[in-house]
């Protein structure tokens, strides 16, 4: 783990209350998912390439359209007033300065259309029991300037959040806003239609048969992701399954993947497993509690710092020059 996100992963536990911790960190079930995420990272080795001119590192990116100066970009995470008393403001403010890229939860603190981020962003989508909530929501989305949807595939209904990390956000939450579990494929068209054509990712895909069918039905590309070991535990870790799900998609369409990503080194392994940029969310959350925008800069800052100096070792001048090659099979 980079130490600025010990840091900021210990401090935050200190300020926050037990509940809002617990909520944040917390997983499903007996958090085996949860607990496995950050090892399987480190289980990955690498052999990398010598006397490659690596005087300069570039980090810079297109993404569905848009340039970045970073693959690390931050997760979608509800409710970041608790961390912060400026919520997602702050969190777009720190995105936006390390040249980054927000994923707007749709449990958002602040409304969609006052969070006004600085830089480029794009919206978590759940289709709820009342679609036309959800349509409403993707075309006020649209309006406010996102670039993107990314559709939740993995919350058909909430994992089993023992202890507190069962928050209750809303107060007395809205039975219409609840996540419809009927939803399928065409749940892409209807938030594609419903912002005037976004791109729509999907999110929770951890298997190459699902990545095929989201982009058949018109997904612009997947996010691996267990859901930060939150929905179903014992979900497979994301380094398990990230390259099956790269050989299926077969470069049709970029495909991001989040969980246990704490350091530069695990970007550059995913990366090298095929993925197109990773996100990042306990990690932002940690920062916001701590630093406010300041400190979301800090985060994302540092981890690609830590990414651009693991490339230089790896003989890897750009994100280009990152493949499967760098990966080494034990025999
Ligand atoms: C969670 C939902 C809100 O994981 O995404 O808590």
């Amino acid at each position: 783990m980079h130490p600025l996100l010990a840091t900021h992963a210990a401090e935050a536990a200190r300020r926050l209350t037990p509940d809002v911790h617990r909520y944040f960190a917390g997983g499903a079930g007996d958090q085996v998912s949860l607990d496995e995420a950050e090892r399987a990272w480190s289980q990955l080795r690498l052999r990398p390439r010598v006397l490659r001119d690596v005087a300069t590192v570039e980090t810079g990116l297109e993404l569905l359209g848009t340039a970045l100066a970073t693959p690390v970009l931050c997760g979608p995470a509800a409710a970041h007033g608790l961390a912060h008393p400026e919520g997602e403001v702050a969190t777009a403010r720190g995105v936006a300065e390390a040249g980054s890229l927000m994923v707007l939860s749709t449990r958002s603190s602040v409304a969609i259309d006052e969070v006004r981020a600085p830089g480029p962003w794009w919206w978590q989508a759940y289709v709820v029991l009342d679609h036309g909530l959800t349509r409403e929501r993707a075309a006020r989305a649209a309006d406010a300037g996102a670039r993107a949807v990314v559709l939740t595939g993995d919350v058909p209904y909430l994992g089993a959040r023992h202890g507190a990390t069962r928050l209750d956000l809303t107060g007395r939450p809205d039975p219409r806003d609840r996540q419809d579990p009927s939803i399928g494929l065409e749940a892409i068209d209807l938030l594609a239609r419903a912002s005037g054509g976004l791109p729509v990712l999907v999110k929770g895909v951890l298997r190459g048969d699902d990545a095929l069918a989201c982009l058949d039905a018109g997904a612009a590309g997947v996010v691996v992701s267990n859901h930060g070991g939150r929905q179903l535990d014992r979900a497979a870790a994301t380094a398990e399954v990230l390259a099956e799900v790269v050989d299926a998609v077969d470069g049709r369409a970029p495909v991001l993947v989040d969980g246990g990503l704490r350091s530069g080194l695990d970007v550059l392994c995913a990366l090298a497993l095929g993925a197109d940029a990773v996100l990042l969310a306990r990690p932002v959350l940690w920062a916001l509690a701590v630093g406010g925008a300041d400190g979301v800069r800090d985060c994302l800052g540092a981890v690609t710092e830590e990414l651009r100096h693991c490339m230089g070792l790896a003989g890897c001048s750009r994100l280009a020059d990152i493949g499967p090659d760098l990966l080494h099979r034990r025999p």
